[in-house]
Formats: C-alpha cells, structure tokens, sequence
C-alpha cells in the first residue's frame, strides 16, 4: 500500500501557519522552510538501518549506531534549494544531486532543464525534496528521472500537498512513500494549491 505521513507535531504546525502567512517576508519564509524541514527530516529516516558500532568514551567502550545506507538528497530546482541547508547540517555527509524542472504555466506539465546524475547511482536512498506537491506532474517526472538512474529507494518529502498530487505520485509510483507537513483542500483552476502558501520558489527567492 503506498504510504502517506502528514506531519502532527505541533512545532510543524506552528511554523507552517507562519509559513502560509502572506505578510511573511523572504528571509523568514527560509528560515522557516530551513526548520520545517529538518524536523520532517527526522520522521522520514525514522526507518533508515543502522549497523553497530562500537565508541570509546572517556569512560569505557559503548555500543554505538551508524546509518548504514548512503543518503542522496535531490532537491528540484528551484523551490526545493531552500530545503537542502537544513537537511544537510543533519546529515552532512549525504550527497546532493540538483534536478531542474519547471512547469510549463499553461500546460501544468514539468519541463527538464537541468540534470547531472553520474551514469551510476551512488546513494542508497534517495530523498526528493520539493515542498510543493500540486499536480504531481513534477514529483512523478523526477522519480521517473531517478528511477531510470537507478535509484532503488525513493522517499518525497514536501511540506505542503494536495489530493491531486497525492494521487498521482502513489498512482505511478506506489512504492515511493511521501512525507508532508500538511495535506491541503485541492488545487485550484490554475493548478495552484488552495489554500497553500502561493508559489513556494517566488516566496523564497522575492521573485514573485
Ligand atoms: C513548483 C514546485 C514544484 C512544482 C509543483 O515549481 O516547487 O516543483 O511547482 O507543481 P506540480 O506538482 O503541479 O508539478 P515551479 O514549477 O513553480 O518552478 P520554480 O520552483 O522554478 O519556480
Ligand atoms: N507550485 C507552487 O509553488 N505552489 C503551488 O501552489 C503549486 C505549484
């Protein structure tokens, strides 16, 4: 069964109210998006396998941890930049490969402009980072496009989603689980999440 994980800690929440708030400026909005992330970070490699270890404290030897997977971060330009900083102060010896889409505004569909994978996959699980999940168009696009990399284990992490999109990455890509601090009402005529938080890459960015 594909899997849905909709964020109910509270300090998510509380952070993701300020993040929807209109009047929030820029500098906050990644600040906030930076912390969001972060704490969902923790939810989606709540699974990730460990191998023991053992560490020398000044005491005496203790039975330690260490992630025995390689994690890829795979941020899609642009609005998913502001979720990578974050993530890798957690994680900082994961590797981040850069996927550029774009969707085309009358089509709705993702347009690749930009994608250096090596030929051979090099991680072991791949995290898509994209915090919006509208049409899904560009979620299910970049799956495809690590798929066909290689990548066995893929998990999205967003931060807000609508139904639509939901559909979509779980109707072509039931084995990739999706992690979301909100799951909105639906989207709108022109494909805009309501109530959302508007175009997530203007916000970050002052473009819009
Ligand atoms: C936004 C967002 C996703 C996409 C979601 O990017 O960051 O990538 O739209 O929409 P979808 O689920 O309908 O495909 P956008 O196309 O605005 O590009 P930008 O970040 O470069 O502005
Ligand atoms: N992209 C965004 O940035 N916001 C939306 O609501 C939909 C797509």
């Amino acid at each position: 069964m594909p899997e849905l994980h909709v964020s109910t800690h509270p300090l998510i929440l509380h952070k993701l109210a300020l993040l929807r708030d209109a009047t929030t400026e820029p500098k906050k909005f990644r600040q906030l998006i930076r912390e969001i992330s972060m704490m969902m970070l923790i939810d989606a490699t709540v699974d990730v396998p460990v191998s023991a270890i053992t560490v020398e404290t000044p005491m005496g030897s203790a039975p330690g941890h260490r992630l025995a997977k390689r994690l890829g971060l795979v941020p899609v330009l642009r609005a998913g930049l502001g979720m990578v900083d974050g993530i890798l102060e957690m994680v900082p010896y994961a590797q981040v490969w850069h996927i550029g889409l774009y969707r085309d505004e009358r089509t709705l569909r993702p347009v690749e402009y930009y994608n250096k994978l090596p030929v051979a996959p090099s991680v072991d699980i791949c995290l898509l980072l994209d915090p919006m999940l509208a049409t899904g168009g560009s979620a299910s696009a970049t799956v495809d496009i690590l798929k066909r990399w290689g990548a066995k284990q893929i998990k999205f992490l967003g931060l807000i989603g609508a139904p639509e999109g939901v559909a979509r990455l779980h109707g072509d890509h039931p084995d990739v689980p999706i992690y979301l601090a909100a799951l909105d009402e639906r989207l709108n005529e022109r494909g805009y999440i309501v109530p959302g938080l508007g175009d997530a890459g203007d916000r970050q960015f002052g473009t819009g």
